[in-house]
């Protein structure tokens, strides 16, 4: 396992993927597993930090799972499994919580952006949440972790943890650096382009999911807000047309530049369509194996009890090691 790096990254079953999970993070995973040995994980016990309906939690997580593979995520290359499926995880996070400290955690932009959306349930999981990531990543010494530029906070904490063990314990966890791509680290919302995509958002049309159809696709794109100009160039002030340009960017591996020479002399108009097509035809191959891979429910539990197996006989060797570090018989 140590002749290549070790990438993790994981991502919550709370619904269907978003194009900003896509774009920012599960389409690099695909392209990491030729060079690295990856892990990737399905975060169900980050998910109930938010109240879940619990057996809409195991549909979601079953068909994140699905949806992983259909990205492109292959068993046969990478680790795929499911949080909750390997223990070790959770002991992780109480050796971790106690080399954690309070106001570290009061400092998470997203601990309070979430507190402020669930004022009636500011539990202590939601507080927590970013040890529990730490472990997620230390457990298997994980020298890259890809994520979109919301995770960065996060992963500076779980420097910060590693570090701080280390120096009071002695070494035993790998530093990990983010992997943030360059294009589409930060997907922002349709409906206003200087918040984040999010599968949250109250207003339908500010967010794409990667299994919806070509029309909605393609109508959600044409209401993208964007601004009174009619020139598509990528340009300071220009956050919803910044935004297009940077998922068809994403999607076609055009520059900026030729993207603003395509689309010389023809309005916003041309162009929103052209996006929505263009995102919709690349995410039918998806959408179809998805529906492959959903219906296969004994394919699909094979791949994760032995991604689970795999994942624990790494992760246990590193626990048993923080345990013995920190003094338990
Ligand atoms: P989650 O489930 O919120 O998001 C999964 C991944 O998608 C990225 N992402 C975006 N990227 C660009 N633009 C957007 N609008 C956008 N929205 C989401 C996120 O940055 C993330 O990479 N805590 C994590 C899950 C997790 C994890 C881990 C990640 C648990 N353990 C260990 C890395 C390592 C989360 O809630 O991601």
């Amino acid at each position: 396992m140590k002749d290549k790096k070790i990438i993790l990254s994981g991502i919550q079953p709370t619904g269907t993927f978003t194009l900003g999970n896509y774009i920012g993070a599960v389409r690099n995973w695909t392209k990491l597993q030729e060079d690295y040995n990856c892990i990737y994980m399905i975060a169900n016990m980050h998910a109930i930090t938010v109240r879940q309906d619990p057996s809409a939690l195991r549909r979601n997580t079953a068909n994140a799972y699905a949806l992983l593979l259909a990205c492109g995520i292959d068993p046969a290359k990478s680790i795929a499994f499911i949080q909750s499926h390997n223990r070790c995880h959770a002991e992780m996070n109480w050796v971790l919580s106690c080399s954690t400290q309070f106001g570290e955690l009061s400092r998470m932009t997203q601990f309070k952006a979430k507190a402020e959306k669930h004022p009636d349930d500011i539990n202590a999981g939601l507080f927590t949440y970013p040890v529990l990531m730490a472990g997620d990543i230390l457990l298997y010494q994980s020298d890259l972790v890809p994520v979109g530029a919301d995770q960065k906070q996060h992963l500076e904490l779980t420097r910060d943890i590693a570090q701080r063990f280390n120096q009071k314990y002695g070494e035993l966890f790998t530093i990990p650096e983010p992997y943030i791509g360059e294009t589409g680290a930060r997907v922002m919302s349709l409906q206003d382009p200087t918040s984040k995509m999010s599968k949250s958002d109250d207003n339908p049309n500010a967010c794409i999911f990667i299994l919806e159809d070509k029309d909605t696709i393609v109508r959600k794109f044409r209401r993208a807000v964007t601004d009174s100009d009619t020139c598509v160039r990528y340009a300071e002030g220009k956050d919803g047309i910044n935004n297009l340009m940077t998922i068809y960017s994403a999607v076609t591996g055009k520059s900026y530049e030729e993207i603003e020479r395509e689309f010389d002399g023809k309005g916003y108009g041309d162009f929103k369509t052209a996006v929505g097509e263009t995102v919709a035809d690349h995410l039918a191959p998806v959408r179809e194996r998805f529906n492959q891979f959903a219906a296969d429910k004994e394919y699909l539990e094979k791949c994760w009890t032995e991604g689970a197996q795999k994942a624990e006989s790494i992760a246990r060797r590193t626990l048993s090691k923080a345990y013995r570090k920190v003094g338990f018989n």
